[in-house]
């Protein structure tokens, strides 16, 4: 039976661990279970990574994609997202692969369309995807339990959908999070497995990783968005910043990076301490495991 992926907060703790080890699967072979399958990628809002490596998980599963972006399509004519949506499944495809800036908008097309819809970024909402990648990257890292550790996100957690996702699925999984910024980017609805802090050292302190998050600055106007060299002074991370987390703590970024604000071009590049590049690979193989899973149940 096929499956849509709407919401992270569907996701139980066997769902996450079940697609984790799927999607390991995937690390050393290609099956090619999705041929004759066409996946339609709907991708209304600006994406490099997340739009590439669900259309290359289509392809290694043996599947053909049709794209259509906001420009060059209808939309710029006024049409609305739905009945973009709409054709493509009338055409007949097996699964819609949505990004879209508008919060409700995955549910809506899952509402309407036979395919099962896999939300790829929708508005401040939800990630889910880029959470469950985040969770096999952690998981590999530690050992295979995120049970008892401490995750410290990092930045403009208020516009994050990353963050969202996160604060589900870690918890989830048996860790604490910390969400640490200004108040001007904190979230007010934070839940209760999640600390809130304004001070950095408070904040790093105890964390066994931090992930950290662009400013999205598409997504707000006004004096909620800080000047960037005064923001990396008091929130950046950088080699001196992370050492105030635990021993070692590795550093995610769901990317792209706006190399030293939110995190020094260093710290990025340095392979002892970043899995922005494992976060990046493990992208390929969880979209191939929720391809699979939407399909083919
Ligand atoms: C994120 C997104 O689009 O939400 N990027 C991604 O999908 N990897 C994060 C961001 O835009 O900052």
């Amino acid at each position: 039976m096929s499956r849509s992926f709407l919401r992270s907060a569907d996701l139980s703790r066997d769902d996450i661990l079940n697609l984790c080890d799927k999607a390991r699967n995937y690390r050393d072979q290609t099956l090619k279970i999705l041929s004759h399958k066409i996946v339609g990628l709907l991708f209304f809002e600006n994406s490099s990574r997340t739009r590439s490596s669900f259309e290359m998980a289509a392809y290694r599963l043996g599947a053909q994609c049709v794209y259509i972006g906001a420009e060059g399509s209808s939309i710029a004519k006024g049409e609305t997202e739905l009945d973009t949506a709409r054709i493509l499944d009338c055409n007949g495809v097996d699964a819609l692969v949505v990004r879209t800036g508008t919060n409700g908008m995955p549910a809506a097309i899952a509402e309407l369309c036979r395919a099962p819809v896999l939300n790829a970024g929708e508005g401040t909402l939800d990630h889910p995807s880029q959470g469950l990648l985040d969770a096999l990257t952690l998981l590999d890292h530690f050992d295979g339990s995120l049970e008892g550790k401490t995750i410290a996100i990092v930045g403009d957690i208020a516009h994050s959908r990353v963050a969202r996702s996160n604060m589900h699925i870690l918890p989830t999984l048996g860790a604490r999070v910390k969400l640490v910024g200004p108040q001007s980017l904190l979230p007010s609805d934070p839940g209760d497995a999640c600390a809130l802090h304004n001070d950095l050292r408070e904040g790093l302190s105890g964390a066994d990783a931090v992930m950290t998050l662009r400013i999205q600055k598409e997504r707000f106007e006004g004096d909620a968005i800080p000047d960037e060299a005064a923001y990396h002074a008091q929130y950046g991370i950088n080699h001196t910043t992370l050492d105030w987390a635990n021993h070692g703590a590795p550093v995610l970024h769901p990317m792209p990076v706006n190399r030293g604000v939110e995190l020094s071009g260093d710290l990025a590049d340095d392979a002892a301490r970043s899995l922005l590049w494992q976060q990046m690979q493990n992208g390929l193989i969880m979209r191939m495991a929720m391809l699979e899973e939407a399909v083919h149940g």
